[in-house]
Parts: C-alpha cells; structure tokens; sequence
C-alpha cells in the first residue's frame, strides 16, 4: 500500500471505462493507466496511454512486460472470454469475474436457474430453442411478454413485446432469422413485470461485498422512455427510490443470496455485480423487488454519474478487494447529484452511422466531465466511432440542479446527426 509509482490497465472501450481510468488517475498513488483498446478521450486524458490491443494473450504479456500492478475489466465480453483466467493463470491481479462466473450475465438462462437455486425473486420464465413450441408458449401465456436471447447482445437482446404477434417476430428473428447469432439461438421468454427499474451496483470479493451509490439508467431512445431499447441513454446517482429499507432489502433478497450462492456453489464471486431490478407498488417493507437480470460489470452510462461523485481512491478499493479484505472497506461519496446524458450518433442504435467530426469539447472541471465513448482521434480531429458517442456528467446540489449542469454542457456539444434524450432523470424529478 506504499507503492506511489502505480501502473494500472483498464480493459475496455467505452464511457464506463473511460470513467474508471479518470477516477484511478486522480490517485495521488496512480502514475499511468493504460486503457485497452480505449477511445478517443482516453487517448488525450493526462496520465492515461491507449493500447491496441484485444487478445487475452496481448494482455496478459504487455501486464507482465510493463508492471501493471493490475488490471479492471469494464465490459462483458472480455470477461465472458475468460480474461480474467487468463491474468490469473499468469500469476496477475485482475479486477473481475472469471469466466464461468461471468455466465451470471452470459446466459440468462444459467442466472434464471441459479436464482430459482438461491430463493431469489424473479419473473416466470421458461427457455426455448424451437420456435414452434415458444409460439405455443406466448400464445397461452398472453401480452405483455418479454422475449430475450440467451446469450450476450449488447442490451438489445430483448423485446418487450405489447402484442402476440411482436411476440412471434421475436421468436422468428432470434430462432429462425438468427439476428443475434449463437446468443438468439435459445430464447428465455419471461412474464412482463410492472414497476420502477433500478440499477443496483455492488463489488464483491469473493465474500464481502462493497455498495456503490444507487443510480438508474434509461433505456429506451427516446423521450418519456419511448422508443427501441438501446444500452442505455442515461443514467443519474442516486437513485430516490432506493430507501434506505429497500436498499437492506435489496441487499438480503438479491446481493447477499448470490455472493453467498456462488461461493457455495464453488465459483466464488470476484468483481463488479450488478443486479437490474424491477421495483413493484406498495410500502417500501413489502413491495415486490424482483431481479430482471445480473450484468458482471458496472452499467454503462451508470458508471459516469457513480466515478463522478466517488470520493475516496479508487486504486485503494480495488486493491482491498483484490485482497479479500472488503469488510474493511470504506467508500465516500459526494453528497452532490449526478447526472450524465448519452450524446448517441445519427442512426443508432440499429445502425449507428461513424465519421462525423465532433467539434471541440468544453473543457472539463471538477464537477463536470465528458466521458468519451465511441470516439476515435484521428490525426488530432475527435471523430465519431460508435453509437454511443459522450456521456455528458455533471454533478449539482440537487438531482434538478446536476441535471441542468449536464444539459447546459450537452448545449454545447455539436457533431452532426447528434440524439440525445432531453428528459434524463424524469422519474426521480417528477412532482
Ligand atoms: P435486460 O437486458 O434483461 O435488463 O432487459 C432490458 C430491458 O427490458 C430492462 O431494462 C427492462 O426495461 C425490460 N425488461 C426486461 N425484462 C422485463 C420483464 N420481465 N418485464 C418488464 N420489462 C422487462
Ligand atoms: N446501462 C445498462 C447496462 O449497462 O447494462
């Protein structure tokens, strides 16, 4: 813990982890993050170094060239491909599940059978890979049903579907079109559950788990959350409606069952755990908390509002985990709101158009930070590169307040095609 010359490797790409290497480099501990593969901001940011590099392989051999004291994973991908195995196989320290536990959100049909398991609420569901015999099944059941593919999408993989026949497009296109490849070719069909969603966040160690501060994103595209499901247009910290009774609640019915399960189950828990929830109506002591699914990874755009009001040193959390020591764990945040707006690029999400030049940013401060997503910087012109282009964070006295910050900086934010949704923090404002 005397190591004042740390070297630190973010896996990753995206505004999450473009949050997670800014928060490290405020480390007085922190001399370099190296961020793979990165993205346009990660490559101007002081004390940061892109890498272009992907393959466990290359990863595992630049940590032990360079001296990486260790590694975050922010995605889901390189966990599901066992990037965290591979670290560890070499004798590395690495932030993150491994990969067979990483199957809580790789399968969804493998975290539904372990929630039945482990007593934790749930919608019904059953699985599918015959496109007739889950026709039959949302014929019986009835709309509003949810049809979601088994394996990883990248947040798309699920139709709420309002009526039978959206239902069966569904199925046709995961089972028979093969949209989303090997991940579509199961389906889990799931009863449509009523409420307020909320994201809840914790670090686990194996044993201990650690809370982040609550936050709630928004997935659909557009206004009033309308439009396609996208992975997320923006998030805010924290979340009102997590009292202080449901967030003991959540944390014995949801977070204490899994961490407690996996380890009886002998595939210990190590990582960022985050439990998607659907909140039901009533007093907060009884109202239904069910767990739509589990991601092994922070939420992105969750990440940006949470890193923004994170006070205490992020290196030294990780390395308590790292160390199975989370039950001595403290973590401080700012008391301040935060909001962050996903400025998204023309086409997305089904077809996210790139190239479009982004012109120069405002400048970052204390309580405002633009994370960059899918950016590149091309011979010093920032461009855009992916759907999800910004994340536009701001904190302020009140979730009102952060909430004009992070507008009055979007305001100033120009590449064309830009969408953005102009409501973010809707639910927790209204009257
Ligand atoms: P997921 O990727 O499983 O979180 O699903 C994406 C989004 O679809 C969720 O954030 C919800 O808005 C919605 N959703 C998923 N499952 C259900 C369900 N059983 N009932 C209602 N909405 C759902
Ligand atoms: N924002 C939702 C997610 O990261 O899955």
């Amino acid at each position: 813990m005397t190591d004042n010359t740390m070297k630190l490797l973010v896996i990753g790409a995206g505004g999450r982890e473009h949050a997670i290497a800014w928060r490290l480099t405020q480390s007085q501990r922190v001399t370099k993050v190296y961020v793979a593969p990165g993205n346009g901001g990660t490559a101007q940011a002081e004390r940061m170094e892109n890498l272009p590099l992907h393959r466990n392989e290359d990863l595992v051999a630049f940590a032990k060239d360079h001296d990486i004291a260790f590694a975050v994973v922010g995605p889901e991908a390189p966990l599901a491909q066992g990037v965290v195995d591979a670290f560890r196989a070499a004798g590395l320290r690495i932030f993150g599940p491994t990969q067979a536990a990483a199957r809580l959100e790789s399968s969804k049909e493998y975290a539904k059978d372990f929630m039945l398991r482990h007593g934790i609420d749930t919608a019904s569901y059953q699985s599918f890979t015959d496109a007739q015999a889950a026709k039959d099944y949302v014929t019986k059941q009835g709309a509003p049903i949810v049809i979601k593919a088994d394996g990883l999408a990248a947040g798309k993989g699920v139709v709420v579907a309002e009526t039978l026949e959206q239902a069966h497009a569904a199925i046709d296109s995961m089972l028979d079109a093969g949209e989303f490849g090997q991940a579509g070719a199961r389906v889990v069909i799931e009863e449509f559950l009523e409420g307020e969603e909320a994201s809840f966040i914790v670090l686990c160690d194996g044993q201990n788990v650690l809370p982040m501060a609550t936050s709630q994103d928004h997935k659909r595209l557009l206004d009033g959350d309308q439009g396609p499901n996208t992975g997320g247009m923006g998030a805010y910290s924290p979340a009102p409606i997590v009292s202080p009774t449901l967030h003991n609640r959540i944390m014995r019915e949801i977070i204490y069952p899994t961490v407690q399960g996996m380890a009886r189950e002998g595939i210990p828990y190590t990582g960022f755990l985050y439990a998607g929830l659907m909140i039901g109506e009533g007093p907060d002591n009884t109202r239904p908390i069910k767990l739509l699914e589990y991601n092994c990874r922070m939420g992105d755009p969750e990440a940006q509002p949470i890193m923004l009001r994170l006070k205490s040193d992020l290196s030294e959390i990780f390395e308590q985990a790292l160390d199975g020591q989370l039950d001595q764990a403290t973590i401080d945040w700012d008391r301040r709101a935060a909001l962050g707006v996903v400025m998204a690029s023309a086409g997305y999400p089904e077809q996210p158009r790139t190239g479009d030049i982004i012109q120069p940013l405002p400048e970052n401060q204390e309580d405002r930070m633009i994370f960059h997503a899918g950016t590149s910087l091309n011979e010093g012109v920032l461009q855009t590169s992916g759907g999800r282009v910004l994340c536009v964070t701001a904190l302020g006295d009140s979730l009102r307040r952060a909430q004009e910050a992070a507008y009055a900086t979007a305001a100033q934010v120009h590449f064309e095609g830009k969408q953005f949704r102009s409501d973010i923090g809707w639910r927790a404002l209204k009257g």
